[in-house]
Parts: structure tokens; sequence; C-alpha cells
């Protein structure tokens, strides 16, 4: 390609895989799911989503458009934020105590992610974890086709419903990895920004970090060209490094960040904030899920797999809990003025589609702009000041840096080289920003 930051290199991939759902985005398309569903030939579904949304207004749209276009469904419920894969195994125990021909899952990336997961649980038996990467795992790729599946996000954030990722905790372990597989992709996504309108300002300001981090991190990722070539083009990996499609996707949810979170999280009534926000979700997951990320999500899991007692409101769930998007947001300052010697052009650019003041910046200057832009919108929308403000010391690099290191496939998509002490420097960076 005419790019020179995908410029060819010596045994490197020369070509790239674009893989995404049929998507139908806008207010109010909850109500199309029946029909949608009807069309991929599902008679008997298995919805998904949790007990806070159980008895709201979106899964009632959606038990509605079911019935009318005469699909039966049994709702599954007992999905916890941030699932784990006894969840999941539990979850395909359900799916194989019926006759289901079809999953809609309606609700965040976890809710999404478990459904993933339990369909192949449940049509391929094993546990969960032998199909995670050695050496937590087996390593059993996923042998065939799942269920049809329509996903329908509630939150503008996850991507989920435009990738074929499932990130899980193990038990065991207490921390989280990526379980994936090309089959693992939703066949439609069904996104309506109506299910934004009600939701607190605080789980704006962590989803959107979110959306913003898969965004930022694929336009940054190490080129496509510089990964491997691999031989058997069906088992090319999902994260295959930036490429002009990611880019495309990208460069917008970036704008679409820079533009609407702030006005997003600290007005609800911002309608068209919160849409495009929705959008940008859609878009990064586009992105993402067919770049992989890199080190703010490395880095993440080790941030939630070492939590120690903060408490964050506003949601359903026991403490310790940090949001995902927090948990990847408190480091990425300090992780881009790292890699940023490594594509500063990249970087800059990023800055730019962010809404930062450029003018008159050189290389040398752009980990700075983007990691000052990153900070003011983390102050902007009150997010917690680095790890520090998620409770974590001097004390804890160690042990978060052990964590994170397991995160082999994302830390090698990073653009620049990174071993264990660029790790534990990164985090020592990011304890406080201001
Ligand atoms: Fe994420």
């Amino acid at each position: 390609m005419a790019c020179q930051y995908f410029a060819p290199c010596d045994h490197g991939a020369e070509s790239f895989t674009i893989d995404i759902p049929k998507v139908t985005f806008g207010r109010g398309v909850l109500t199309e799911v029946g029909e949608r569903a009807k069309a991929l030939s599902m008679t008997n579904v298995a919805l998904f989503t949790d007990v806070v949304l159980e008895d709201g207004p979106y899964v009632a749209s959606v038990k509605k458009s079911l019935k009318s276009a005469g699909i039966n469904f049994v709702v599954f419920s007992d999905i916890r934020i941030e699932p784990d894969d006894i969840c999941v195994d539990d979850a395909a125990t359900f799916l194989n105590s019926a006759s289901f021909d079809g999953m809609i899952s309606v609700g965040g990336g976890s809710v999404i992610d478990t459904a993933k997961a339990a369909m192949v649980c449940a049509k391929y038996p094993r546990p969960a974890r032998d199909y995670f990467a050695p050496p937590v795992g087996e390593g059993i790729p996923v042998p065939g086709p799942l269920y049809p599946h329509i996903a329908c996000p509630t939150t503008a954030g996850t991507g989920s419903e435009c990738t074929s990722i499932s990130v899980l905790r193990i038990r065991e372990l207490n921390t989280k990895f990526v379980f994936a597989s090309p089959y693992m992709l939703p066949d439609a996504a069904l996104v309506d920004p109506t299910c934004c309108d009600s939701l607190p300002s605080n789980v704006v300001a962590s989803t959107g970090f979110d959306l913003l981090s898969h965004a930022l991190e694929c336009y940054t990722a190490k080129a496509y060209t510089k990964w491997g070539a691999v031989e058997n083009p069906n088992a090319r990996p999902l994260t295959q490094g930036a490429n002009p499609w990611s880019d495309l996707a990208a460069v917008k949810a970036l704008e679409i960040a820079g533009e609407y979170l702030v006005r997003g999280v600290n007005d609800a009534s911002d309608q068209e904030a919160r849409d495009q926000l929705m959008w940008g979700a859609t878009l990064a997951g586009m992105a993402f899920g067919n770049s992989g990320t890199h080190l703010p999500h490395a880095l993440s899991y080790g941030v939630t797999h070492l939590m120690n007692d903060i408490t964050t409101d506003g949601y359903a769930v026991k403490t310790p809990f940090v949001p995902h998007g927090i948990s990847v947001i408190v480091t990425a300052p300090a992780t881009f003025r790292y890699t940023a010697e490594a594509a500063p052009e990249r970087h800059l650019e990023a800055a730019q589609y962010l809404n930062a003041d450029t003018k008159g910046a050189v290389d040398i200057d752009s980990g700075e702009i983007l990691a000052t832009r990153l900070i003011q919108l983390m102050r902007d929308t009150h997010i917690p000041n680095g790890l520090q403000g998620v409770g974590f010391n001097e004390n804890d690099i160690n042990r978060l840096s052990d964590s994170s290191i397991r995160q082999t496939r994302a830390i090698g998509n990073a653009p620049r080289e990174t071993n264990r002490i660029d790790i534990e420097n990164i985090y020592k960076n990011a304890l406080k920003y201001w």
C-alpha cells in the first residue's frame, strides 16, 4: 500500500484480512431484531443479558420484536460484569439444556463476550479454559461454526459486537485473557444509541475511554507488514497490526472521541454527543477487531487482576472493581509517552484527531502532546488520577508487571519493542499525572 508506515518488510505480511458483521445503526433498531433473527433462520433463541437489563426497556423491546416475528426465546441473565471461565461454563450448560438455534445478546461487553464463549463451549464441549492460548490453556482452536448471533450493545465502548474476541477472567488465576476465533464474530450487530440515553456519566466516561483507547491503540499499533507472513491464511490472528482498514475506522473514532467525549459525559441530555459516541464505539470495534490493541490493554489486565480496595460508584458489583475503560486509560498517557519515538508521526496525527493543539509541533513533541491531551480529557471527565487514583502505589509495580507480561501478543503489537523493564517504567510513570 502507498503509505510509508506500511512499507514492505523482509518476511513480513503482504496482506491483511477484514472481518466485520452486518451492522445496522440507528435509534430504535432494536425493534428490528425479530426480522433479523428470522432472516438468520432462528426459531428458538437464547437471549443473553444481565440482571440489571433483564427487566428494562431494551430487553422488553427485543422480546416484543421476537414475539411478533413468531420466534421463541429463553432468557439467560446470570452474567456478572467481568465474567470468568466458570460463568461461561455455566452459560454453556444452559445452552445445552434446550435445542437453541440462535443467540441474541443484549448488554455491554460482559454479556456479548460471555455469549460468544459460551456458544463455543456448548457446541464443542470442553472447559472454557482449554480454548485459551498456552500457557494458561491448551490453545485448542475453535473447531467450527457457532449459532447465528445477533449482538446488541447497550454501552458505547466495548465494540464487542464487531469483533471475534471474548475477554474473560480465568478464576483460578484471577486475571483476564483473550479468547478469539473467527467463528466468534457475530453475524449481525444492531447498534441502538437509545441505550445510552440513561447511562450515568461515569459509565459513559469509562466506556468512552475504552473506545478512545481501542482507536488509539489500533492507529499506533505495529504495522501489519512488520508481523511475519502467515502460512495458513485461515490462521491469521486478528491481532495483525495496524492496516489501512483499521486506520480508516480508527481515525473517525478518534475524531468522535475528541469532539464528543466530554460533552457526552457531562451532559446526559446531549443526545448528539451520546449517539456519536455509540457510533465511535462501533467504528473502533471494527478497527481493533482487525488490528488488535497493544500496551494500554495489555497493562490494564494487571490492574484488574490486582485491584485492591477501590470502590466504583454506579456499578452493580461488589468491590473491588475498576471499570475496564478506566483500567485501560490510567496507564495510557505514560504508555504513549513511551511508544511515541517508534512512530512519532502517527502519535502526532492521533493527537490532532483528538483535537489537541499541534501547531508548530515536530516529531519529538508527539508523545508529550498526545499524553497531555489524554490527561486533559481525563480531568474533564473526572477519571481517577493514574494508578494511585485506583488504589495502587509504587510497591505494586512488580506484581502489576508480572501479571501483564503474560499478554505477549498485545505487547508484541506495540510499535516499540517492549520488555519487562519497560513495562515497570510505564507503570511507574503512570502512578500520578497531576
Ligand atoms: Fe477494551
